[in-house]
């Protein structure tokens, strides 16, 4: 233990098609690019619409052939797994996180069964299994306590690899998380094959808030504001964002984009080897569908117009509620 020269670490971050292609640091959109985030919960044959966010459910695992089967076909290369517990209670130290019979490990094993070439992506974070919503593990004061909550991350992180996941991507801003999730992948012997993607640069900010209701994850005291960054703290984001690279972080990540496309340019310039990959959260796709509905805009330009930014700021990769969308748009002429 501990002696993995954790920046000799490579394979991982080319172990599987998809991430390969990342690797190219194309400047077109390509399908390819494109990760589509959802939500999984423990109704097996659950399709539950979710009233912030248009056309994303809350999918029960049983539904996952059918609603994937057509999106793969049109190309879809990569998801990322967000689980929902909606039955079991949740504990402060969010046991449900990895529980073999829970959402997200019962995904990744449906999903590698129906299409083993799609690469699965998992967040790993605490706050949709916790009591108190916090993505950490907290002290008596209801403060941070760091060094548990990174332990218990690396090992929620390896039980998702071990389960068959390609990447496992810690969005809880925990202090050293990087490090010790990779080290524990390489003791696990999954050094090679699981893909660490860091949310490095994760922003406190206004636009998570049809995630939270989706994912039912909003603290139930306090905010968020002592572990993700300041908005205005672009000092911060690039420490942030060179430190999880030194870390061993495979792909780095800004998080919101749109108001943060300075921070994607930053990275770019950071870490220039690195896949970049950005987020384009939930209350960014609900602002982009609420301005299309009140007739501001068209809602396909402005989807393109908002990923088309992203590209041109750096981003090699894009997190976005819009995938199935693009899957088709980028078939048809503009
Ligand atoms: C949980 C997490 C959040 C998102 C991804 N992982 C929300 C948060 O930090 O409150 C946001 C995703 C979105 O808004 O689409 N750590
Ligand atoms: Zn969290």
């Amino acid at each position: 233990m501990g002696d993995v020269n954790i920046s000799s670490l490579l394979h991982a971050g080319y172990a599987h098609p998809t991430s390969r292609a990342w690797q190219s640091q194309s400047r077109n959109l390509t399908k390819s690019m494109f990760m589509y985030p959802i939500f999984i919960c423990d109704e097996p044959d659950a399709a539950k619409e979710l009233s912030s966010m248009p056309g994303q459910k809350r999918w029960g695992v049983n539904q996952l052939e059918g609603f994937l089967g057509p999106l793969v076909k049109k190309g879809l290369g990569s998801v990322i797994l967000f689980g929902v517990p909606e039955k079991k209670p949740k504990d402060p130290v969010g046991t449900l996180a990895d529980d073999p019979e829970g959402p997200v490990i019962q995904a990744i094993k449906t999903i590698k069964k129906h299409f083993p070439e799609l690469y699965v992506a998992c967040d790993v974070c605490l706050c949709e299994y916790t009591s108190h919503g916090h993505c950490g593990i907290l002290h008596q004061d209801g403060t941070i306590n760091n060094t548990p909550s990174v332990h218990r991350l690396a090992q929620v992180a390896v039980n998702y690899a071990r389960a068959g996941a390609d990447c496992v991507a810690p969005s809880d801003m925990m202090d050293g998380r990087v490090r010790a999730i990779k080290q524990a992948l390489a003791d696990a012997g999954l050094g090679g094959r699981a893909t660490l993607m860091a949310y490095s640069a994760k922003f406190a900010s206004g636009l998570y808030g049809p995630f939270r209701d989706a994912v039912d994850s909003a603290p139930s005291f306090g905010d968020r504001k002592c572990y993700q960054l300041p908005p205005t703290a672009r000092g911060l984001a690039r420490r942030a964002i060179q430190r999880d690279a030194n870390e061993g972080a495979d792909i780095v990540m800004v998080k919101p984009t749109l108001p943060y496309l300075d921070i994607v340019a930053d990275a770019r310039q950071l870490v220039p080897d690195h896949p970049l990959a950005c987020y384009q959260v939930s209350g960014e796709f609900a602002m982009i569908h609420a301005g299309a509905r009140a007739g501001v805009y068209e809602l396909r330009r402005m989807a393109e117009e908002s990923v088309q930014s992203m590209v041109r700021a750096g981003a090699t990769l894009i997190l976005s509620y819009f995938t199935p969308d693009f899957l088709d748009w980028l078939d048809e002429p503009q």
